[in-house]
């Protein structure tokens, strides 16, 4: 209808102006139908009022195609986003009609699955993991209470929920759902009692029975007419002879596929005396006999070549998979260990399975050594691993291990954006989970190196916060590198943010600190020194705890230590001195004359960044200067003096932001010492990196206040003189690209990106 184009059009609008569009790879956009559903289920208040109780319900009467709805559904549970509340869209029934409804791992309770889900005429309901509010008794008593999804029900998958918390009897047993075809009760705590009801279900042809507590398979017997799809993953309770259990699944004719599979590495020799037995099982096509030992390549072969119509053979952690004909790469698909093939198919098929995902991933691992070429197809299956086992230590291990190789230096350049950005939140999410763990924490670590771009704010916390609670020296200097990685990378808001959560400037203190009572320099050292000048670029409140946390006095202590940190220190000290504010901290004599020491340093490096202290102190005019109006005169005059002997220096010796700190320097017409450190400054990045900061000093609004500059009559020949260049450089820069020599309106507002 129309009312729903316009209104999906408003959603895509509203998507494309948004942030996640950008971050998009251009090799996997996501569809159009995804992103709007997207949008859809992350802003649904946007669109709905809330009912007394609570529930939403949309504002305007939009009347879904029956699919989308389904899809609607899916995307809000996968996304974490469906409870009591949200579920409520879908008690119209009449507008969001849902067919494969899908709850996976939701919360929701059963009041409200009974108002929102069962009056709708459902053929699949997927409610595996779901939370344990909502019990399988609850699911089948709300299905009853609609006697036309009672008949229109065809598949269920209850993986994981509980039977029942009370001995009493089932009220709505299985076999009141007469349509039903395929039923999963995998990883519930079923009972025998229960299966002979499901062995009654008149139309039921798969049957998923893994990690349940049945003892006797007899009542299978039941179905031997219909059964096509058995699995009986890890049978745990099972007391049954190998004979007898093949008695019963040696009559079933019918089945096609049989799963006999099992991750705790039973010695039971059925998967032997299966393949071994002739003519068992005509019609099968899959088998997945992973993790069962004394299967031979040579009996599956056999096998195989008596059912020509195999198109799949599971053989994971199995001692067979090794010869050419199961290499997995034709019709017959195969998982094992052998190669790459036959590893993917593993964690594709298994990825529910922790013990197998675990298995996979470990060898998965010792493969990527050899891989020089991004695999974001690889990538994906490590990434669904992870998001199934969030709480499994050991696939986290396995998984970030393997993260670590796939994206590790250029590799991480050829991978779609978002799956990059996907993979930081689960790597994050781990850590999360595993707060102290040593190696969890050494592999996100190491992932971070190369994944920083996307892991920003949160991840530079989340290392913060281990480094507070742990002191191994390794990871500390890991730590601290990394958090000076995202810094240098971070805009300049994000960086301010980053700097103002306290804990973070006490923590970086603590370890200069730690450092500067050692009197050892070190990369650590470096690192967080680093770290915090990038930190306290453009950030008064990051500044202010600095000085509030003693920095001052610390950072005297540590230029006395060693001169190879010098610059790191002073540059530092020049964003603490940007902020007028703190000026009064910084005039004290002790600090003036040990910097005034450094202003002569034969070092440029040193000398720039102990006069841009001064200038920016010494720029506040006689009436702020609280020590000695000689010193001020004096310091003045070094300043201009120093600056005139410096030499071109080779490098780019520090990277800005923005230009908005030297302005007010330049307007300094009375004191020329301060106005020359300023020009010379931007002469000095102008210089060597153009495109960057020519465009930037333009944006800036920098060529009308280099103009002033140059044609005001008080203004000294020296810096004149700098001005002219700068103004040279701009024009070369124009005469180049075009760039327009005002302000842009924006600039005001827009934030430098680096
Ligand atoms: C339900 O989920 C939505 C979206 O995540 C959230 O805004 C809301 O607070 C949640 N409501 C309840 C009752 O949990
Ligand atoms: C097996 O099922 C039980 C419930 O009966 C569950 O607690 C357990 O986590 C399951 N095991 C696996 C590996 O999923
Ligand atoms: C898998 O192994 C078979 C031999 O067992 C080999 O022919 C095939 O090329 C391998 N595939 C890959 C992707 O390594
Ligand atoms: C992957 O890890 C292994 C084991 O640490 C290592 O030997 C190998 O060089 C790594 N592969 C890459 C691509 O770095
Ligand atoms: C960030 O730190 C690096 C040194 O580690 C320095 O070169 C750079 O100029 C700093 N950038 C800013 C904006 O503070």
């Amino acid at each position: 209808s129309s009312h729903y184009i316009h209104w999906l059009l408003v959603t895509l609008v509203n998507e494309l102006v948004s942030e996640r569009c950008y971050k998009t790879d251009e090799t996997s956009p996501p569809a159009l139908t995804d992103l709007c559903l997207t949008h859809v289920s992350q802003n649904l208040e946007c669109f709905c009022v809330k009912r007394p109780d609570g529930s939403l319900c949309f504002r305007e009467a939009v009347l879904f195609p029956q699919e989308l709805a389904d899809q609607l559904l899916a995307k809000m549970a996968t996304e974490g986003l469906l409870n009591d509340s949200t579920v409520g869209v879908f008690r119209h029934c009449e507008y969001l009609r849902l067919r494969r409804a899908c709850i996976r791992t939701a919360r929701i309770s059963a009041e409200a699955f009974q108002k929102a889900l069962c009056p709708h005429r459902l053929l699949e309901l997927d409610a595996a993991r779901v939370n344990a509010d909502l019990t399988i008794p609850d699911i089948l008593q709300g299905l009853a209470t609609n006697k036309y999804c009672q008949e229109s029900l065809q598949r269920l998958v209850l993986t994981g929920l509980t039977m029942s918390s009370l001995e009493e009897p089932i009220r709505y047993p299985f076999s009141s759902l007469q349509g039903l075809r395929s039923l999963s009760l995998a990883n519930v705590d079923f009972y025998d009692s229960g299966l002979v009801d499901v062995c009654s279900l008149p139309r039921l042809e798969s049957l998923d029975l893994s990690n349940t507590s049945v003892t006797n398979l007899s009542p299978l017997l039941g179905l031997k007419e219909r059964l096509r799809s058995l699995t009986l993953h890890q049978l745990k309770r099972l007391e049954m002879s190998t004979a007898q259990l093949l008695g019963v699944i040696g009559q079933l004719d019918v089945l096609q596929h049989l799963d006999i599979s099992d991750d705790k590495q039973f010695t039971s020799d059925v998967a032997r005396q299966l393949l071994g037995q002739p003519g068992i099982l005509p019609a099968l096509v899959s088998l997945d006999v992973s993790g069962r030992k004394q299967v031979t390549d040579a009996a599956v072969k056999a096998f195989v070549e008596k059912r020509p119509g195999m198109t799949f053979v599971g053989l994971l952690a199995t001692d067979a998979g090794f010869s050419d004909f199961l290499s997995g790469e034709g019709n017959l698909k195969v998982t094992g260990e052998a190669n790459e093939t036959q590893i993917c198919e593993a964690l594709r098929r298994y990825s529910e399975r922790e013990g197998f995902v675990r298995e996979a991933l470990f060898h998965l691992f010792s493969l990527t050594h050899v891989m020089e070429k991004p695999r974001p197809d690889i990538l994906k299956l490590v990434v669904l691993g992870m998001k199934n086992h969030p709480a499994t230590l050991n696939v986290q291990l396995a998984a970030s291990a393997c993260v670590f190789n796939l994206t590790k230096q250029d590799l991480a350049a050829g991978m779609p954006v978002r799956l990059l950005s996907i993979v930081t939140q689960l790597l994050l999410e781990a850590m999360r989970t595993f707060p102290n763990h040593q190696q969890v924490a050494r592999n996100v670590f190491f992932c971070f190196f190369f994944l920083s771009l996307f892991a920003r704010f949160e991840a530079a916390k989340l290392v913060m916060q281990w480094l507070c609670n742990h002191e191994d020296q390794n990871m500390q200097r890991m730590a601290v590198a990394i958090i000076s990685i995202l810094a240098a990378k971070l805009s300049t808001e994000q960086t301010a943010q980053l700097g103002a959560e306290l804990f973070i400037v006490k923590q970086l203190l603590h370890i200069v600190h730690q450092k500067a009572t050692q009197g050892v320099v070190d990369a650590t050292l470096k690192f967080t020194l680093s770290a915090l000048w990038n930190l306290t670029d453009e950030s008064p409140t990051t500044c202010r705890h600095f000085i509030e946390n003693q920095g001052l006095d610390l950072f005297i202590k540590v230029l006395e230590v060693e001169s190879s940190i010098q610059q790191k220190v002073l540059g530092l000290l020049n964003n603490i001195a940007e902020v007028r504010e703190l000026h009064v901290e910084l005039m004290v004599q002790g600090f003036l004359d040990h910097i005034s020491t450094l202003l002569h340093s034969p070092e440029v490096e040193v000398s720039y960044f102990a006069a841009g202290i001064l200038a920016h102190l010494t720029s506040r005019g006689e009436e702020a200067w609280t020590l000695s109006p000689k010193l001020r005169s004096s310091l003045l005059e070094q300043l201009h003096d120093v600056i005139m002997k410096w030499p071109a220096p080779e490098c780019e010796m520090v990277a800005y932001r923005s230009f908005n700190p030297f302005f007010p320097l330049l307007e300094c017409f009375h004191t020329p010492g301060v106005q020359l450190w300023a020009a010379w400054a931007m002469q000095h990045v102008c210089s060597k990196n153009a495109a960057r900061y020519c465009s930037m000093l333009l944006e800036e609004g920098g060529l009308q206040q280099l103009e002033l500059v140059h044609t005001h009559p008080q203004t000294h020949k020296d810096v004149k003189l700098l001005a002219k260049s700068i103004l040279e450089s701009l024009q070369r820069h124009r005469a180049r690209t075009g760039q327009p020599a005002h302000k842009s309106p924006a600039a005001a507002t827009k934030t430098s990106q680096r």
